[in-house]
């Protein structure tokens, strides 16, 4: 078992008969889907809601029923991976490019469970480049103002020779922060400029933290308000 594997084998344990769960996205969250089929073939009975159309796909492989968010208002939990985590359970994600179904899906939880192996756990974010999704209209003057106000390299991220295009049909631009010092204030300030739709900043977001190690055991972590 890799570390991926055990985080998201471990994370997998928390789901139980009756919930509904909020499915990630990535090669972590690849394994929290796969045990969480391999239960339900044993007979435990969910409702899930998929971050993305491949975390779907992969989940009506496994036979797991999947619903529209109309037919609910909250999660009782959601798993999800992390591109990098930090010791305040602050975290990148995006690296997938699914950042915004899955910050609405871990805001909607109860409970949201993030698993990463422990190359993610980081003193500080932004090594990691900041995944930002922008609106296709006029994303050259939304990411202009970016470029002015931070002063940091930004690429547009790119997909067989054009602009990638997200899930939701938007664009994403990966910034080079660096030692972001300060995610939440950042986590604002993005959020409230136009023509931004969300970022990969989570802050506050993450009640439970599973790390997994390459000799198959993790370290969970908690925060008091779940
Ligand atoms: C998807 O958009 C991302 O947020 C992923 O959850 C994140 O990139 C982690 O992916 P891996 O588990 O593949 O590293």
């Amino acid at each position: 078992m890799n570390a991926k594997q055990a985080a998201g084998y471990r994370a997998a344990e928390w789901v139980k008969d009756g919930m509904t769960v909020g499915l990630g996205t990535g090669s972590t969250a690849y394994y929290a889907i796969e045990r969480i089929g391999q239960r339900v073939a044993e007979g435990l009975r969910i409702r899930a809601i998929a971050t993305s159309n491949a975390s779907e796909e992969l989940a009506l492989k496994y036979h797991i029923p999947i619903i529209q968010a109309a037919e609910v208002d909250r999660l009782d939990l959601a798993i999800d991976g992390a591109d990098e985590v930090d010791p305040q359970m602050a975290l990148i994600k995006g690296g997938g490019g699914a950042l915004l179904r899955e910050k609405l899906v871990a805001k909607a939880s109860d409970r949201f469970i993030v698993i990463a192996d422990s190359n993610k756990v980081v003193p500080h974010l932004g090594a990691f480049k900041l995944p930002i999704e922008l609106v296709p209209f006029c994303y050259e003057w939304t990411l202009k103002g970016l470029k002015d106000r931070y002063n940091v390299p930004f690429e547009m991220r790119q997909r067989d020779g054009g602009l990638y295009v997200t899930d939701n049909g938007n664009y994403i631009a990966d910034a080079s922060f660096g030692q972001i010092n300060d995610p939440g204030r950042l986590s604002d300030e993005l959020k409230a400029t136009t023509g931004v739709v969300e970022h990969g900043l989570f802050v506050g977001i993450a009640h439970t933290v599973v790390i997994g190690h390459e000799d198959g055991s993790t370290d969970v972590k908690e925060t008091t308000d779940v």
